[in-house]
């Protein structure tokens, strides 16, 4: 989601420094260009060796450094980095870093590239609890925030030096997420709302058991990672799951069709576009008993009722524009059955995979889809579960 975009990594001098090196391989991962700028003390913490292999890049530390190869062009090298940076960040942050962003101090290379900068800044404080709340560092990060630097919480635990407090850098994947909502994509879905369920629904039979499906959630939280990275106001609602909510989602759980029902259409009125990628129990059992069921010697037979159908109930009450896109899953007669769902339901659009097909379905990575609508099919190759996130609001924004 970085490719073309080059990242510049300051890291000081934190304990936490460790984590930017994951950081920096996590970036490299996104296939963004990323450069490294450590200062003097962050290279006592760990070395810039480090950096240097995961980056493939020198790590610089010496504004003064004159040590080019001989047909590199010489270049105003904090200069040179702040123009082609297309977002910095700051992982870890100490508050001497903090204070010397606020006050405009430029006295090495991290910070006089820090001043040289117009892109979007992004700082990650990590320090000890005390120094975090000090005035002096909550008043330079009020300057910082005032001047439109974005700061990261830091998060809460045992901190290195034996306190328990908030200080803490959070976990790279966080950091990797905050640069990806600032630069991985244009905001074209700003100012639209998006609800998208996603996940499995569990039925309760009694206090221990429940019915429920092989759904991951994986489709679903990918089409509302997207959404928000492309600027959406999203609502997630989300079954039992073992996955992180994305960054910048409201998230409602939910357990049983019956939840999920409730909590849509408490919301569905206001949405521009409905997704409803979770895979929802069509049957519950009648009664669930209080007590855990005892086994018998002799066989169990469970009665079944339905549940609410609320991607029928959606299209049954859409609003004039709103766009309803449901899933369909089969094991044969793919296009046919989720084309007769696309009616009965009328929705938009019906995105159809086959659970048969490999590298389809629940639990995987990767999905291969069918885009339905009235008048066209469209059949996607096997892609990433994000890729296939990207193509349908492409599909569905030019809707
Ligand atoms: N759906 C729903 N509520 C239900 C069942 C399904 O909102 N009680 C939604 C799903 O989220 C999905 C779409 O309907 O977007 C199709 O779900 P699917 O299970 O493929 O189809 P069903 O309509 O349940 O039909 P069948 O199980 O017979 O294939």
């Amino acid at each position: 989601m970085l490719k073309g975009k080059t990242v510049l990594l300051g890291v000081t001098g934190s304990i936490a420094a460790y984590k930017a090196a994951d950081l920096a391989s996590r970036l490299m991962k996104q296939h963004a260009q990323v450069h490294v700028i450590m200062t003097e003390n962050a290279a006592k913490f760990i070395s810039p060796i480090t950096f240097e292999t995961l980056t493939n890049r020198k790590c610089i530390t010496d504004t003064f450094d004159r040590d080019y190869p001989s047909d590199h062009p010489v270049e105003v090298e904090h200069i040179a980095l702040a123009k082609k940076a297309d977002l910095v960040i700051v992982a870890p942050a100490t508050a001497n870093i903090i204070a010397k962003m606020a006050y405009g101090i430029a006295d090495d290379m991290l910070s006089t590239t820090l001043l040289a900068c117009t892109c979007p800044v992004l700082v990650s404080p990590a320090m000890n609890t005390k120094m975090y709340e000090h005035p002096a560092t909550q008043a330079n990060l009020a300057v910082l925030r005032q001047r439109g630097v974005k700061i990261i919480e830091p998060s809460s635990g045992l901190l290195a030096c034996g306190d328990e407090g908030k200080g803490k850098l959070p976990e790279p994947a966080v950091l990797v997420d905050h640069i990806l909502a600032e630069i991985a994509c244009p905001k074209d879905l700003a100012g639209k709302k998006i609800l998208v369920t996603a996940g499995p629904t569990r039925e309760a039979i009694d206090p221990v058991r429940f019915i429920t499906n092989h759904s991951s959630g994986k489709m679903g939280y990918a089409i509302a990672h997207a959404a928000a990275l492309r600027g959406a106001d999203v609502t997630l609602v989300s079954g039992p799951v073992s996955l992180t909510p994305p960054l910048g989602v409201k998230l409602v759980p939910i357990s049983s069709a019956h939840d999920l029902f409730c909590a849509v259409t408490a919301v569905s009125a206001e949405q521009d576009i409905i997704i409803k990628a979770a895979a929802v129990a069509d049957y519950r059992p009648v009664t669930v008993s209080d007590e855990k069921i005892k086994k018998a010697d002799n066989d169990l037979s469970l009665s079944l009722a339905r549940t609410e159908d609320t991607l029928q109930y959606l299209g049954a009450h859409k609003p004039e524009g709103q766009i309803l896109c449901g899933f369909a899953m089969e094991t044969s007669d793919l296009e046919n059955k989720a084309r007769a769902k696309l009616k009965k339901k009328n929705l938009d659009m019906i995105v159809a995979n086959n659970v048969k097909v490999a590298g389809a379905g629940f639990g995987t990575d990767t999905n291969v889809v069918t885009f339905i609508t009235k008048d066209n099919t469209e059949q996607l190759e096997i892609m990433s579960k994000e890729n296939v996130a990207m193509k349908l609001l492409d599909r569905l924004l030019e809707m």
